[in-house]
């Protein structure tokens, strides 16, 4: 398959679209018949605070960084007694110019100017909330907009390998390199180990299939050399739907 065929992004069906049940509209409005996009992986993910923080990492510090968070993990459109409701759809969608093709259907991040600017695209059916301070005064705004698509390619391969194992998608499907793992890698609260400390989560064993710029990660940390990357971006998928 050529290079053009592999171009991946990572879309996700967000709790806004799920809570409102226009799933079906989204999966029409990005089908291969007319986009040409290919699902290579898709998965439902209790989105936990770990993963969103990794996700949405550029944003840290920002006034709507804690009311973005509360969205992407549900919190916002399902209270408590409900959160086993808190779930996105990820997709790994793959194909010629999907990137620009499905950003396009997507629109604008902001769902006040996706009506104005791009009626009938997704976000124009998304809506804008005010974030306010503890005095109730407007500090800035949290936009519900149904869908995330990755921005760049950088982007997407980073997204790609932080929601999805190698295992989630066919084989002849996977864009980035990968290697077998040969030893296990055990992780608990912020710490990686060799052998199984009590609580702590399995990431990898001998014969996995890891993404190869993952593995990278894991040894230079476990070797104690500088890392590459960031070791919560490699553990947060393994940590998917676990507990
Ligand atoms: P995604 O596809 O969701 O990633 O949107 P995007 O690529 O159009 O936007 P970006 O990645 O820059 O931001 C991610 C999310 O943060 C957006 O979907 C918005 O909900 C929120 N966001 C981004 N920039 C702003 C901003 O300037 N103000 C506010 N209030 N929210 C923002
Ligand atoms: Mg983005």
């Amino acid at each position: 398959m050529d290079k053009k065929q592999l171009e991946q992004i990572l879309v996700l069906i967000k709790p806004d679209a799920l809570k409102n049940s226009i799933t079906g509209f989204i999966f029409s409005q990005l089908s291969e018949f007319h986009t040409g996009a290919r699902f290579a992986g898709a998965k439902v993910v209790n989105v936990t605070r770990f993963l969103a923080e990794e996700h949405y990492a550029e944003h840290r510090g920002k006034v709507f960084y804690e009311s973005l968070l509360d969205y992407i993990t549900g919190v916002v459109h399902y209270p408590e007694e409900e959160k086993w409701r808190r779930r996105v759809i990820a997709i790994v969608y793959q194909g010629p110019d999907v990137l620009k093709t499905l950003r396009a259907i997507a629109g604008p991040t902001n769902p006040h100017q996706a009506r104005e600017e791009k009626p009938g695209c997704i976000r124009a059916l998304g809506t804008v909330v005010p974030i306010k301070d503890a005095n109730g005064n407007v500090v800035d705004s949290r936009m519900d907009n149904l869908i995330h698509t990755s921005a760049n390619y950088e982007d997407a391969e980073r997204e790609i390998k932080l929601w999805f194992v190698p295992h989630d998608i066919p084989p002849l499907m996977r864009a980035y390199p990968t290697e077998i793992c040969a030893t296990h890698y055990y992780y608990k609260d912020g710490r990686l180990y060799g052998t199984y400390e009590p609580e702590s989560s399995l990431l990898l064993a001998p014969g996995d299939v890891v993404w190869k710029t993952d593995l990278e990660i894991l040894q230079s940390y476990a070797r104690n050399k500088p890392v590459k990357g960031k070791l919560n971006a490699v553990v947060a998928k393994y940590l998917i739907n676990k507990n």
